[in-house]
């Protein structure tokens, strides 16, 4: 509830009853002392009316027979005490016109307030009597006592004024002040004591306002002890519930001490099983060429052996000085065919330890220099060669030979090697002939490569986390589940850029969007 803001210039209430009594016996007062007046003044014109018959019934007798015996000092003693009477206020005696006695003023209303009274002796008209009402003075008689009734009025209405002030206060005003002052007291002190009133004990309103009001504040007393035990016990429970959350948060600590220590050490692990993946692929990569080599190595060695042979063969008959001409044609035809096979397999044993060189330098070192696409996805192709000659598969790289890019070769042969050594080994497990496809075209300045193969595709467990670390479905097969995860990292930080799962009706497509200049940020990190 809104609490009405208390008007400081409000009079007190002992004042503004005292002034209300002033107001209400001025106005009735008024009221009535003009009432009176209205009614006294009616009074007195009925009055008039009554006199006058008596006039008539007292004094005709006697002014008759003076006015008969022209007897002037009785006419005048007649007309004076008519005159006397107090309703009176104008007196003619006349006699045929003539003016006997006249005394008083005319009214101003003669027609109301005159009478005329026919003097008769002997039934014989012998003169007339006018009286006049003394209106004015009458009405100033009634307005004077009126005066008075009203001065003495106020008097008392003043003086009843004055007691039920000194009554207001004593009964009421005083207390509602004591109580004020005692509540205020309360206020500042914020302690609940019960009212008291200064006076002997009546049942009025006061005594009801104050004993409802110390029922309240024992009711508020009960309720602050209460408020107060609950305090404490919810401080208690509040001290106990600090110390087990800090207990809790101590035992919490430990385990998260003891959680971080264990990611760390998980996290060394991982790292170091990134790196040896790497170092794995790459032992992969050496036996592959190794075994590719020894092929034109073990070429050359038998062609070198044969050169030998012919060569010893044509000393000896050179010594004897046996060699015909035939012998010589023989000579040099074995002769230009070993050359040829010689230099063809040692071109081919230095391409492949070429290509193996840029790829496994760029794999250990990580250089940021500048290469061709087309040729660069050849050369890697040709370090899967060993693992490809040996089944049906095949790969099929299609990409312009114009594409420049500056960036790290040696992550994109570990990308694509992972991607075709999966196709490979998951996407191929139970097919003889799958394709692979490597599809490259630059937009603007971003490299889009499309790889995909048609091999037996994704599972929806393997689509969702094929990502992830040590996801892999080989486990106890030689899987660590790190190769695909190796890719993403390389294609998002080393290469700055993306790698998505894309849909596919056959095998499994991933679509890998770098620049074709990387940023040089900070030292690459392919982990
Ligand atoms: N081309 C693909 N076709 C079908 N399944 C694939 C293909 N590539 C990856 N997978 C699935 O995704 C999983 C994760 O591949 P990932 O290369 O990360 O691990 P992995 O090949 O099992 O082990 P490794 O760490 O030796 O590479 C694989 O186990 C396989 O189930
Ligand atoms: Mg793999």
């Amino acid at each position: 509830m809104a609490i009405v803001p208390y008007k400081k210039s409000s009079l007190p209430i002992t004042w503004r009853i005292a002034i209300s009594i002033v107001i209400a016996s001025i106005v009735i007062n008024a009221i009535s002392s003009a009432s009176l007046i209205y009614i006294n003044y009616k009074e007195e014109e009925k009055q008039f009316v009554y006199h006058v018959d008596e006039i008539q019934a007292s004094h005709m007798t006697s002014l008759a027979n003076a006015l008969w015996h022209f007897d002037n000092k009785q006419i005048r003693v007649q007309g004076e005490g008519i005159y006397n009477l107090y309703f009176i206020g104008y007196v003619r005696i006349s006699s045929d016109d003539n003016t006997l006695y006249e005394r008083g003023e005319v009214s101003r209303n003669p027609e109301n307030d005159h009478f005329m009274i026919p003097i008769q002796q002997n039934d014989r008209l012998i003169g007339e009597l006018e009286v006049g009402f003394a209106r004015d003075r009458i009405l100033k008689d009634i307005i004077y006592s009126a005066q008075k009734m009203i001065l003495m009025q106020l008097v008392a209405g003043f003086l009843l004024a004055l007691l039920l002030f000194w009554r207001v206060h004593r009964i009421i005003t005083r207390h509602l002040i004591d109580l004020n002052k005692q509540i205020s007291i309360q206020k500042e002190s914020s302690e609940h004591q019960f009212l008291t009133l200064d006076r002997e004990i009546y049942n009025d309103e006061l005594s009801a306002v104050v004993d409802s009001f110390n029922q309240l504040t024992e009711e508020i007393n009960d309720e602050l002890i209460k408020k107060e035990t609950a305090q404490k016990a919810l401080a208690e429970t509040n001290n106990k519930l600090e110390q087990r959350v800090e207990e809790r948060t101590k035992n919490l600590q430990v385990a998260i001490d003891e959680l971080n220590d264990t990611l760390e050490n998980l996290r060394n692990a991982q790292s170091q099983l990134i790196e040896s993946e790497k170092l794995s692929s790459l032992g992969g990569m050496v036996a592959g060429v190794a075994h590719e080599i020894n092929t034109p190595i073990g070429l050359c060695i038998t062609t070198h052996s044969f050169i030998k042979d012919l060569f010893k063969d044509m000393r000896i008959r050179f010594d004897s000085g046996q060699i015909s001409k035939n012998n010589f044609t023989e000579f040099m035809q074995n002769m230009e065919e070993s050359v040829d096979i010689l230099s063809k397999n040692l071109e081919r044993a230095a391409n492949l330890i070429q290509s193996f060189k840029h790829v496994s330098e760029d794999q250990a070192g990580e250089a940021l220099r500048k290469f061709n696409l087309n040729d660069y996805l050849h050369e890697i192709n040709s370090t899967l060669n060993p693992k490809l000659k040996t089944t049906l598969h095949k790969v099929k790289i299609t990409c312009p030979e114009d594409i420049e890019l500056e960036g790290f070769p040696g992550a994109l042969s570990q990308v694509i090697t992972n991607l075709v050594m999966n196709s490979l080994l998951h996407g191929f497990e139970d097919i003889k002939q799958g394709k692979i496809t490597i599809k490259a075209e630059q937009q603007k300045n971003t490299i889009v490569i499309v790889y995909s193969d048609d091999g037996k595709g994704l599972s929806s467990e393997s689509q969702a986390k094929i990502f992830e670390p040590f996801y892999t479905t080989k486990r106890g097969y030689g899987g660590t589940g790190l190769g695909m995860h190796l890719v993403y990292n390389l294609v998002s930080q080393t290469m700055q850029g993306t790698i998505q799962l894309q849909e596919a009706d056959k095998g499994c497509t991933f679509l890998i969007t770098i620049p074709a200049k990387v940023k040089e940020i900070e030292a690459p990190n392919e982990s």
